[in-house]
């Protein structure tokens, strides 16, 4: 046997940057996590896979993939996780491929091409695709000492490919390195870069998870799901009662009767989500005789019912949301607003916009505020 991979995947990390409460690797895409979605991609060209997880979610890791799988448990840095990952591969392998867990959507034709480059006599392939930006060398005061010619420069992803040998060789440095093939280059083994994929960008930020759940969804023959819902609240008699409106406080403007913070465009927008995902609404969810939704502010209750619904396995295309009253005057505050709105819902789009009724009913009278708002979620038809 002269062909047999080993594809170590570090899983290790916790996501700072995310911000999720769970680590990186588990948070849902289009319905999987993340390392499930690596470890698909990567499956049918490995003869065995290591998987780093955090310390802690061995289990949790190895119940979600299955015995097929090798977990170990990962390190305090990346390097670290590689290395423990390493001591575990078997030694038919001839190749092994390094592959982030963050770059879930890296494709089996990347690993493919990889291996064809080890396979055609290179010692260290990686994937990298060319930059934009023009990017400059600075030093510790952030003065520029050198600007590299842009058409070398390369940014570099995962899957990076290594002959067995030399990948353990490399890692036998005492060096942290945020790439595996920059301790080859430290030992003076010439690396090769073949042309890496837009769709192996690393998940990094909420942002990029949201990106890549469109990049998915778009290719997938995805499931539309419309909704709508609608919230009213009276203005209050007491004069003291602070507004909450459209996730915002709004100083000087006397505030609604309710049994929570009485934020009709969050609610409206709520059930509306709710209702496109087939799972109820505010009521059903979020029963008023619930003692731990007492209180609960409109924002808390969105980002409540954005994880209801990305758990059942859907995407936000986008949210709008019109309030109709006669005060507060959104207009000046309506990009705060939709922001607000938006970062509790994992960053989807959202548009806010208001109307008045002409003085007519109860809005037109300013008795009180109502607030309509669709959603459109999209699922991949799995
Ligand atoms: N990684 C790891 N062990 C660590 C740190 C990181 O296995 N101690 C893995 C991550 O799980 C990820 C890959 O290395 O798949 C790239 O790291 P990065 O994208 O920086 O992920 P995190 O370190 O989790 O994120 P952050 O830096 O925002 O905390
Ligand atoms: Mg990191």
């Amino acid at each position: 046997m002269t062909d047999l991979v080993a594809v170590i995947i570090p899983a290790g990390g916790s996501g700072e940057r995310l911000g999720a409460k769970i680590p990186k690797a588990l948070v849902q895409l289009a319905g999987r996590s993340l390392i499930e979605h690596a470890v698909a991609n990567m499956a049918p060209i490995a003869n065995q896979l290591i998987v780093a997880a955090p310390s802690g979610f061995e289990d949790e890791f190895q119940r979600i993939l299955g015995s097929e799988v090798t977990v170990v448990t990962g390190g305090s840095t990346r390097t670290q996780s590689v290395k423990l990952a390493l001591a575990h591969v078997r030694k038919e392998n001839d190749y092994i491929l390094v592959h982030d867990a963050a770059r879930a959507l890296a494709s089996t034709d990347l690993a493919m091409r990889i291996l064809d480059s080890l396979r055609a006599g290179e010692r260290a392939v990686i994937p990298g695709l060319a930059v934009t930006d023009t990017i400059k060398r600075v030093d510790g005061d952030n003065y520029v000492t050198k600007t590299p010619t842009r058409s070398r420069l390369r940014a570099i992803q995962t899957p990076q490919g290594f002959t067995r040998k030399l990948l353990i060789k490399a890692h036998s440095s005492q060096d942290d390195v945020t790439d595996d093939a920059g301790l080859v280059e430290d030992r003076g083994v010439e690396v090769k870069v073949i042309t890496g994929e837009e769709r192996a960008f690393k998940v990094t930020t909420m942002s990029d998870l949201v990106a890549a759940e469109r990049a998915l969804i778009s290719e997938v023959n995805s499931e539309m799901r419309v909704g709508i819902g609608t919230d009213t609240h009276a203005f209050s008699s007491n004069a003291a009662r602070s507004l909450w409106l459209a996730g915002l406080f709004w100083p000087n403007e006397v505030g609604v009767d309710g049994h929570s913070d009485g934020d009709v465009a969050a609610h409206a927008i709520c059930d509306a989500l709710f209702s496109a995902a087939g799972l109820g609404d505010l009521g059903s969810n979020f029963g008023t005789s619930d003692p731990k939704y007492a209180g609960a502010s409109g924002l808390q209750l969105l980002a409540e019912c954005f994880e209801r619904v990305s758990a059942a396995g859907y995407v936000i295309n986008n949210v709008s949301v019109q309030i109709v009253g006669n005060r507060p005057k959104i207009g000046p505050r309506r990009a705060e607003a939709a922001h607000v709105l938006s970062m509790a819902l994992g960053a989807a789009p959202v548009s806010v916009s208001a109307t008045t009724t002409d003085g007519l009913g109860f809005t037109g009278e300013g008795r009180g505020i109502s607030a309509i708002a669709t959603a459109l979620l999209l699922r991949s038809a799995r």
